[in-house]
């Protein structure tokens, strides 16, 4: 028989991270869930002490917290670390508070690298993998995402570095629109969400990429062409969002 695998996903308490928690936990994974609820507000028996770790990832401890958790649960090793928690804000940057600039970039970038760093021990112990959800836009041009943009396009050279540095294994997935609570989150009007695919379905998709073998892959034929285009034509696709 296989032995459990140890899964710790960020941003576990919504939207793909969610899904991606339910997955695992149906395949009988060992989860650590970090997210910044209370576990009383998260009312759920996915998340037990023994599985949920509350950290706050815009908060400058939130490495120390994930890893006093571990420390409590006797977990020197992690198979899998996926991080997937999200912030953004919709709107021009001239509207958009300087906190608002810091907790995205704090959320989006300086936990991801603290946690990184912090966890490359654990997952050596393993031959793990480190999984960086980015997003498509980081490739094109997204005017009232700016920031949230810019932090996906830095996660994305994160982890074309790391692969290069050769340390650990990791991989950087980039879903596109997904139906979730982050779009309300951020101010944006979630009417328009409709029409994109579950978390559900794309957190499926995201497991499907984590078991092969693509260094950077994106979560759909469409969103991949949208990515393509966005790096490779970059006139056009200016011209385009600029006509939109
Ligand atoms: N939805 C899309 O269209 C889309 C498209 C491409 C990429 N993505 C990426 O996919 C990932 C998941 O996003 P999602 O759509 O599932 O959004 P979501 O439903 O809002 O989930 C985001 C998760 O991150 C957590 N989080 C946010 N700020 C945090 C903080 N300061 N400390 C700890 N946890 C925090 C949220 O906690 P709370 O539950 O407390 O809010 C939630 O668990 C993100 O990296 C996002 O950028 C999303």
């Amino acid at each position: 028989m296989q032995s459990k695998k140890t899964v710790l996903i960020t941003g576990a308490t919504d939207g793909i991270g969610r899904a991606l928690a339910k997955i695992y936990r149906a395949r009988g994974e060992r989860l650590v869930m970090v997210g910044r609820r209370t576990l009383s507000a998260l009312n759920d028996p996915l998340y037990t002490k023994d599985t949920y770790c509350r950290a706050d990832l815009s908060q400058n401890d939130c490495t120390n917290r994930v890893c006093e958790f571990l420390n409590a649960q006797k977990i020197d090793a992690i198979d899998l670390a996926i991080q997937n928690a999200g912030t953004g804000y919709f709107g021009s940057i001239a509207e958009q508070s300087a906190e608002s600039i810091r907790d995205i970039l704090a959320v989006n970038l300086m936990a991801p690298l603290r946690l990184t760093h912090a966890l490359i021990p654990y997952l050596r112990k393993t031959n793990g993998k480190l999984v960086l959800i980015g997003s498509i836009t980081h490739a094109f041009p997204c005017p009232d995402y700016a920031v949230y943009a810019a932090s996906k396009e830095a996660l994305n050279t994160l982890g074309r570095n790391l692969k290069i540095e050769g340390d650990i294994n990791v991989q950087i997935i980039h879903p596109g629109a997904t139906r979730t609570g982050l779009h309300r989150k951020i101010g944006m009007d979630s009417e328009k969400t409709k029409e994109f695919p579950s978390a559900e379905k794309v957190a499926q998709k995201i497991t499907q990429a984590i078991d092969g073998r693509r260094f950077i892959a994106t979560i759909g034929w469409r969103n991949a062409w949208a990515r393509f285009l966005g790096r490779y034509c970059e006139g056009i696709v200016n011209a385009m969002v600029r006509t939109t």
